[in-house]
């Protein structure tokens, strides 16, 4: 895993501040990602979805379609470290609500205890919401694919953005950023889900999902505001991961006249 350090400059910027970016955990061990997050010290945490699987099973069960015994341990425990260390916000990836067997599981909610987990846990969660934070405001966009129809709800986006203050978007999917993102007056715009594209070669990832084939929004910024996390998790089966490292980000946003 390597950190990567992004700058962001903004005359809306209410003062200069550090933002660790935490994005696509799955089953990753989370201890790593402390015990560099405790070395990085930032002042808030971003936590941009795909942190777990299936909040609709319980820790142990054998979730439907996939198979996979869910364990949230390391998730919650990620987010209860996070908590501790700094103001952590958390939105919703696909994988917390089993998005990619959306077809079969149109009407699925997370469990109310794993919600409790979560609210336990001292992060704040962003599920289609926004907050006021020490003069940012910070949102989340729950991915589309929980809703059964494909795509986010959007409607909240226009009181989030009536704001004239520095706007953070959490939204887990990049390629909702030129569908419906873009074209908003939104300050930063974190993503992760991409993974990389996989495997990286001459500069670029090679397939991420909702994108395909060597798509465009897999790392690094874009439009000097729009940030994407190549992910904590090693692999997405049945692809390996190659050449492209895991990664945490730290996002140093400074004011300017
Ligand atoms: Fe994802």
């Amino acid at each position: 895993m390597r950190i990567t350090n992004y700058t962001l400059k903004s005359v809306r910027a209410p003062r200069r501040f550090d933002l660790a970016l935490v994005s696509d955990l799955h089953d990753t061990e989370s201890d790593i990602v402390l015990e560099a997050l405790s070395g990085m010290k930032p002042d808030i945490i971003a936590v941009t979805g795909d942190l777990t699987s299936r909040l609709d099973c319980r820790e142990g069960e054998e979730a439907p379609c996939d198979r996979i015994i869910v364990t949230h341990t390391s998730a919650f425990k990620l987010l209860e470290g996070a908590a501790r260390l700094a103001p952590t916000f958390y939105s919703l990836g696909n994988h917390e609500l089993c998005g990619h067997y959306y077809k079969e599981n149109r009407h699925r909610k997370c469990l109310e205890e794993n919600l409790d987990a979560i609210y336990a846990s001292g992060a704040r969660l962003l599920d289609d919401a926004f907050c006021d934070f020490e003069g940012l405001r910070i949102g989340g966009l729950t991915s589309g694919l929980t809703n059964g129809d494909d795509r986010p709800r959007l409607g909240w986006l226009e009181g989030f953005c009536s704001w004239e203050g520095f706007k953070i978007l959490l939204c887990h999917h990049p390629e909702y950023y030129p569908l419906y993102l873009k074209d908003r007056p939104i300050d930063m715009i974190l993503s992760g889900h991409a993974h990389g594209g996989q495997i990286r070669l001459f500069g670029r990832g090679l397939y991420a999902p909702g994108q395909g084939i060597l798509p465009k929004y897999t790392s690094g910024i874009h439009d000097g505001r729009f940030i994407v996390s190549r992910g904590l998790a090693n692999t997405a089966k049945p692809i390996p991961r190659l050449f492209n490292p895991t990664e945490l980000l730290r996002i140093t946003v400074i004011p300017v006249k």
